[in-house]
């Protein structure tokens, strides 16, 4: 695996191969009583959150906890980044303390890459503005090879607020790495500009109906409408949206049954989710958090302990 986790693109069909069969053995720890291994002993993973963030936060800190780390959270608010620290300054100020991982949320795209220059340790991009969101893709193939075997031939649909969404960048790459074909569905107005030439290109389908979709896939992800990120109107209302787009009571009876139901949170619950999907039987938004410790377990294993030393 290369030095950093910026996007799946640092990682290839093997090196995710691997983090699965670790993250495996994470989730069995995960259900002892006594969670901890050493394998990250006397070393420090700062958390670096310019974002809010609930289960993300806390899962690479339960995940860092697990694995015997010191674990440091650092968020904008309450941090000198307030003060205006510039970010350059922030990262080499908590680095010179001697951590050996960082772990990086913030809302400008690129801003995980940028500071993986500026530093000697490794940095893990826990979601970069609209750009990328690596760990949240492993953690959703991991879940959905949990439930399907091999994703090779299978169909996902991602749908929602896609252009807004790091989550389906992400799960773009990894899934078509992975070998399982994309159907990305949309409102036009939420449908990345220039998708036409990046769908040619990176080979994944598109769709504005949803209900055309939906009785041919073998997973679906729905995606928050992110209104934090609009500055405009890109629906009429959030009633218009949830007829179009949501997954909705109605709609749940068009999947085949045994179709895994995936958000990665935080929902909205009656806006693109009902609360009969994210509660159905087939919802697997709660295995998706249990995933997440174990694959960021993993990834944390594999960037700071390094495969040859030993997890158990
Ligand atoms: C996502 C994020 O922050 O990118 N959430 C998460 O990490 N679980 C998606 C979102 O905010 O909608």
């Amino acid at each position: 695996m290369k030095r950093h986790l910026l996007s799946i693109d640092d990682v290839t069909a093997d090196d995710i191969g691997a983090l699965f069969e670790t993250a495996a053995e994470m989730h069995d720890v995960q259900r002892r009583e006594v969670k901890k291994l050493p394998a990250l002993r006397g070393r420090t993973v700062i958390n670096l959150f310019f974002e809010d963030s609930t289960r993300t936060r806390s899962s690479f800190e339960i995940a860092g906890k697990w694995l015997s780390a010191d674990v440091i959270n650092l968020s904008a608010k309450g941090s000198s980044t307030s003060k205006g620290e510039s970010l350059r300054d922030t990262v080499l100020t908590v680095t010179a303390m001697g951590v050996d991982g960082l772990v990086m949320r913030h809302s400008a795209s690129g801003a995980a890459q940028q500071v993986s220059q500026w530093v000697d340790v490794p940095v893990v991009n826990a979601g970069d503005g609209t750009h990328e969101h690596p760990t949240q893709a492993l953690l959703d193939a991991y879940t959905l090879t949990r439930r399907l075997g091999s994703l090779s031939g299978r169909h996902v649909a991602i749908v929602g607020d896609l252009t807004h969404s790091r989550v389906f960048r992400s799960n773009l790459k990894c899934l078509t790495k992975l070998g399982a074909s994309v159907t990305a569905v949309a409102p036009p107005t939420l449908m990345p500009s220039g998708v036409s030439a990046w769908s040619k290109e990176a080979g994944f389908a598109t769709s504005y109906d949803l209900d055309e979709v939906l009785p041919d896939v073998d997973a679906v992800m729905m995606l928050r409408v992110q209104r934090e990120r609009m500055s405009g109107g890109y629906f009429p209302s959030a009633r218009e949206y949830t007829v179009g787009y949501g997954l909705t009571r109605d709609r749940l009876a068009a999947l085949r049954p045994g179709t895994p139901i995936l958000h990665p949170g935080p929902m909205n619950r009656g806006l693109e989710i009902s609360a009969d999907a994210a509660d159905a039987v087939d919802s697997v938004v709660l295995d998706q958090v249990s995933a997440g410790v174990a694959v960021r377990m993993a990834v944390l294993y594999h960037l700071l302990a390094g495969p040859d030393e030993g997890a158990s």
